[in-house]
């Protein structure tokens, strides 16, 4: 088995499409280099193990329940940057419309409501770690998690999620994570991929 298991997916868009909201900067790094290196980490640390032969999304699941935790924080990161990159398009979509906008109007009584319940779970991560939206059986549900943790690893549903590593957002909004992740969700999310990630 070669070295090279877990591929870095190529980015849907160009490096400076989300400028002026994430600068080309910012993409380059975040994808070409932490990205990129989550995947080389988890190639190196996999190789040789029972999770060089799994899935992607199977190595999240069983190394976090096996507490391996060096693979967990590599898997997870390769997984969750994935999501963040795909649910974003230049310019996105101004809000969620159809089954989308119905659950998060269940859910959070307004799509305003949303977005501000979402930047605030955001800037309730302590240090690193990611916001996440989540679909259960109750409906939709915020969820702040650290570092590498995100909702598969726990067998739940992620629907979309924001990075709050500062390195996503410290050459743009410097210290200001809250203008970051309002920016985002007001200016690149697809809502028509996270959707189509609805059950
Ligand atoms: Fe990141």
């Amino acid at each position: 088995m070669s070295n090279q298991k877990f591929i870095l997916p190529d980015l849907p868009f160009e490096q400076n499409d989300l400028a002026p909201i994430i600068s080309s900067d910012t993409v380059g790094l975040h994808y070409g280099k932490h990205h990129q290196a989550y995947f080389t980490m988890l190639n190196n640390l996999s190789e040789g193990t029972k999770y060089h032969e799994m899935s992607l999304d199977d190595v999240v699941v069983s190394s976090f329940n096996d507490g391996a935790q060096k693979i967990f924080n590599n898997a997870g990161q390769a997984w969750n940057h994935i999501i963040y990159w795909d649910q974003m398009k230049p310019g996105g979509e101004k809000m969620p419309s159809g089954k989308m906008l119905e659950m998060i109007n269940d859910s959070f009584e307004s799509f305003d409501n949303f977005k501000e319940q979402f930047t605030q779970q955001s800037v309730g991560v302590f240090g690193s770690g990611w916001c996440w939206l989540v679909q259960n059986d109750n409906g939709l549900e915020i969820k702040g998690m650290p570092n590498a943790e995100n909702p598969l690893a726990y067998g739940e549903h992620t629907l979309m999620g924001i990075d709050v590593w500062e390195h996503a957002y410290y050459l743009d909004y410097k210290n200001v994570r809250p203008d970051y992740v309002k920016a985002i969700l007001d200016g690149l999310i697809n809502w028509s991929f996270v959707s189509d990630r609805l059950k």
